[in-house]
C-alpha cells in the first residue's frame, strides 16, 4: 500500500513559504511583485485556470492583472503588446493563457516575452538555460512534478526514472530536471518499443502522455514512486494517466489525480514570479 503524495498539502506549504518571503521583501520597502496574465477572448477553458491563478497570486501577496485581448488581434499586434509589457518596470512576470487564436503561433508569442519575465519558463532562452543548468525559471508542470517527488524525502541520485511523454512543456524538461538530480533517465514516447519493460525497471515513473488510466499497476516495480502528470476527462471524471487503483498497491509513493501535480503547478508559477521579481531588483 502506498503513501499518497497530496499536492494540496505541498502547495499550502509552498504558499506559506512564498507569502513569508514576499512579506519580508515588502518589509524591506521593495514594491509588490506584479504579474500580467494575457488571455484571448472569454473562453471557458481558460477562465477556470485564470481564476485559480488569481486566487493563488492573491493568497501569497502577488499583484495579478488580467489583460483580455481580442481573439481577432493580428499576431504582430499581440507581439507588440507583449513587447510593451516587457518594457514596463511595473510588471515582473507575464503569462499567456491558452487557447490562443489559430492565427497566432504559440511559440512565436511565448518567445516574444522577455526571458526574465517568462514565468511559465517556456521560451527558448529559458529552455536553453535549463539545458545548460543555468535557468532560474523552470517550466511549471515538470518543476511541480519534481517538487512532489522530492517531498518523499528519498535519495534520487543514481536511481532510474522513466518518463512517458516527450512534449516540450512536460516530458523533455522533466528529463533535464531529473538529470540535474543525478538520476538515470529514460524518456519514452509513442514509438517506444516494450514500454512496459522499461517501466518495470523504474524506481521513479513520471506519466505525462495524456491517456486516461494508461499505466497499469503490474507494469510498476514494487516500491517505485509514481508521479502522475496526466489530466484527462474520462467517463465524466478527471483522471490521470495512471490506473491509480492498481498502481497504489505496488508504489511506495503515488500522486493522485486530481490533487497531485496540479495544485503544486499553480504555486510554482508564483514561485517563478517571485524569482523573476528578485532578479529584477
Ligand atoms: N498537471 C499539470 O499541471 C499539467 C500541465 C500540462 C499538461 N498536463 C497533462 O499532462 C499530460 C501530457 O501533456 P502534454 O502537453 O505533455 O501532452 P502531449 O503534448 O500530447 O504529449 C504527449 C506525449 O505522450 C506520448 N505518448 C502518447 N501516447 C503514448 C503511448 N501510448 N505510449 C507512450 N507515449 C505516448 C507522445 O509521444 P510522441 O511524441 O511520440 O507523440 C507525446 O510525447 C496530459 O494529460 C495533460 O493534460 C498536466
Amino acid at each position: 500500500m502506498s503513501i499518497i503524495l497530496d499536492g494540496k498539502i505541498l502547495a499550502a506549504q509552498l504558499k506559506e513559504d512564498l507569502s513569508k518571503e514576499i512579506a519580508s521583501l515588502k518589509g524591506q520597502h521593495h514594491p509588490t511583485p506584479r504579474i500580467m496574465s494575457i488571455a484571448f477572448g472569454q473562453s471557458a477553458a481558460s477562465q477556470s485556470y485564470i481564476t485559480s491563478q488569481q486566487k493563488t497570486a492573491q493568497s501569497v501577496g502577488i499583484h495579478y492583472a488580467l489583460q483580455v485581448l481580442d481573439e481577432k488581434l493580428p499576431q504582430q499586434e499581440a507581439i507588440n503588446f507583449i513587447q510593451k509589457v516587457n518594457s514596463s518596470p511595473d510588471v515582473h512576470g507575464i503569462i499567456v493563457n491558452k487557447p490562443i487564436p489559430a492565427s497566432i503561433d504559440f511559440y512565436t508569442l511565448i518567445n516574444a516575452i522577455a526571458p526574465g519575465k517568462d514565468i511559465e519558463g517556456m521560451n527558448l532562452a529559458n529552455l536553453g538555460a535549463l539545458l545548460m543548468n543555468k535557468s532560474h525559471l523552470w517550466p511549471c508542470t515538470p518543476a511541480a512534478a519534481l517538487a512532489l517527488l522530492k517531498s518523499c524525502g528519498l535519495s534520487l541520485q543514481g536511481k532510474h526514472a522513466v518518463i512517458i511523454g516527450r512534449s516540450e512543456i512536460v516530458g523533455k524538461p522533466m528529463a533535464l530536471l531529473l538529470l540535474k538530480e543525478d538520476m538515470t533517465v529514460t524518456l519514452c514516447h509513442s514509438k517506444t518499443v516494450d514500454l512496459e519493460d522499461h517501466l518495470r525497471g523504474a524506481d521513479v515513473v513520471v506519466a505525462a502522455l495524456g491517456k486516461p488510466l494508461f499505466v497499469k499497476g503490474d507494469w510498476i516495480k514494487e516500491g517505485a514512486v509514481v508521479i502522475d502528470v496526466g489530466i484527462n476527462q474520462h467517463e465524466g471524471k478527471i483522471v490521470g494517466d495512471v490506473d491509480f487503483d492498481s498502481a497504489k498497491d505496488k508504489a511506495s509513493y503515488i500522486s493522485p489525480v486530481p490533487g497531485g501535480v496540479g495544485p503544486v503547478t499553480a504555486v510554482i508559477l508564483m514561485k517563478n514570479a517571485l524569482e523573476a521579481f528578485k532578479q529584477s531588483l
